[in-house]
């Protein structure tokens, strides 16, 4: 491998894909660890990190690449459950590559003519999948994140009932700004609330059920707390696939709540929008077509590459309305083309990233029905392993129902079982949790995450998450339960 670009990039780009096959890269068997886990002190010590004035030798940098990809999480591993994302489609890590490769910003028909389309296209796809109208009556965006799409929300909802607030800010408001959103819910709503300058005390988080999903009830008695408080409700953010349980809200009495007030409905369907491929699980979703807007990530269950993440919106024109800053030696009005094909006005990016394509292409090469299938094989996986943990002796739910492609549970070892559940006994199961996740990763054969849940006052579980690729199967879901059983086996 070369340090510089003098032997062309396509003969670098021959060596790339050489030393990917050595180093087993994209490997989707057994056969590699999903991690080789080492602590800071060894991967500083063992990898060419700091940077000099001079030019590395091309042995130093084929090192530095093959070492990057050895010490690096293998997402594409049938073992990796860990996140809320796994590995990549195989289609959209070429659209990614072929973005990356054409080096275009995502702001002007101009630099961006092929991607302006793309976009165009999956944007109007996506409205139709969420049944928002079609553009120009909805509208779209592909964002640097769902955290940045729910911002989006936020923004469009406080233009909606102060658009004065663009020009002349919060301080011309008599009252302060008051959103809702479950207690389940994403912290990038308490972030938004910070960087749009409302507040995280105007945040009112709302109580969830027994499995998780907002209540409607609290809901109510909230928007009446905060008027009560001297504020004015503008937004509540409803969750269709909560980070931790999966739980989706009950979007129609949520909406039926929204419009009575007044008030701007977002859904953060960052993580369940991807259900709405499926006739059979998009019926969790009902409702989400009556909101304001949408963030949909299809870069998590769905195997996009990071970051693909899409904010919709019903009406027309209102994101340009809301951002546009009509920066003229960009977007002239004079040009020699239809300038609304120029998207970039309706950002509060200007150079933006190139995501169309990866999922573009994805939905190119696989059709829906490819990526209805890919869902309906991750969901009906995700109940596979549900119903095992539901029947192995030693494992419990944190809840016995799930509606997204989380399962969240403990492994119970047998030297605690049948015993009084005393605050003692609970407070060993959650240390014997984090004791089991650090045996499995520093073995490098299974990552699954674990998470405490303050607001149900439960400390550590498992969150087991089954996404769709690497194509996960009842064989994955087998093994699974089995290294939990032999990582606990002495305990
Ligand atoms: C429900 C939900 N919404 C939003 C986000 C934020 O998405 P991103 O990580 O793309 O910013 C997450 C992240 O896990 C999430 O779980």
């Amino acid at each position: 491998m070369a340090a510089s670009s003098t032997n062309g990039i396509i003969d670098l780009l021959e060596n790339l894909l050489k030393i990917l096959k050595e180093e087993h890269a994209f490997d989707r068997s057994d056969d590699q660890p999903v991690v080789r886990f080492r602590y800071p002190a060894y991967l500083q010590k063992k990898m060419p990190i700091s940077l000099d004035d001079n030019p590395a030798s091309s042995s130093d940098v084929e090192t530095a690449i093959r070492q990057t990809i050895r010490y690096s999480v293998k997402t594409s591993s049938p073992h990796f459950h860990n996140q809320l994302y796994a590995g990549v489609d195989e289609f959209g890590l070429i659209g990614s590559w072929l973005t990356d490769m054409l080096n275009t910003s995502q702001y002007t028909y101009e630099v961006a003519p092929v991607f302006t389309l793309m976009e165009r296209e999956v944007i109007q796809k996506s409205l139709e999948l969420v049944g928002y109208p079609l553009m120009p009556d909805g509208d779209g965006m592909m964002c640097p994140g769902g955290s940045i799409a729910n911002m989006y929300g936020m923004m469009l909802a406080r233009h909606e009932v102060m658009p004065q607030v663009k020009k002349s800010g919060l301080c011309s408001l008599k009252s302060p700004l008051a959103c809702f959103t479950s207690e389940n819910s994403h912290y990038s709503i308490l972030k938004g609330a910070n960087w749009l300058g409302l507040g995280t005390d105007q945040v009112y988080k709302v109580e969830t059920d027994e499995f998780g999903r907002m209540k409607v009830g609290d809901l109510k008695r909230l928007l009446m707390k905060a008027r009560s408080d001297g504020k004015l409700p503008f937004f509540v953010n409803a969750t269709a696939g909560t980070t931790v349980l999966g739980a989706i809200d009950p979007l129609p009495e949520i909406a039926a709540v929204c419009r009575k007030e007044s008030l701007w409905l977002h859904v953060d369907a960052c993580l369940g929008g991807t259900l709405l491929f499926s006739e059979k699980y998009r019926y969790r979703l009902r409702g989400i077509e009556l909101s304001n807007s949408v963030s949909w990530n299809p870069h998590k269950m769905l195997g996009a590459p990071l970051q693909c993440s899409l904010f919709l919106v019903k009406g027309k024109n209102v994101l340009h309305e809301v951002n546009c800053a009509q920066a003229r030696y960009l977007f002239q009005q004079d040009k020699f083309y239809d300038v609304s094909w120029d998207t970039g006005d309706k950002s509060v990016q200007c150079g933006r990233k190139v995501d169309a394509m990866k999922f573009w292409l994805m939905w190119k090469a696989r059709g829906k029905i490819g990526l209805t299938r890919s869902v309906e094989q991750a969901m009906s996986c995700a109940e596979y392993f549900l119903k095992r943990i539901k029947e192995t002796t030693g494992f419990r739910l944190v809840q016995s129902h799930y509606q997204c492609c989380n399962v969240c549970f403990w492994y119970i070892p047998s030297t605690m079982r049948n015993q009084k559940e005393t605050p003692a006994w609970w407070k060993k199961l959650y240390e014997i949790t984090t004791l089991i996740k650090k045996r499995m990763t520093l073995d490098g054969s299974l990552m699954i995450s674990y998470t405490p849940l303050p607001q149900k006052e439960l400390g550590n579980f498992f969150r087991m998450v089954v996404n769709c690729q690497p194509p996960p199967t009842k064989s994955s879901m087998d093994y699974a339960i089995s290294q939990i059983e032999k990582f606990a086996a002495d305990l």
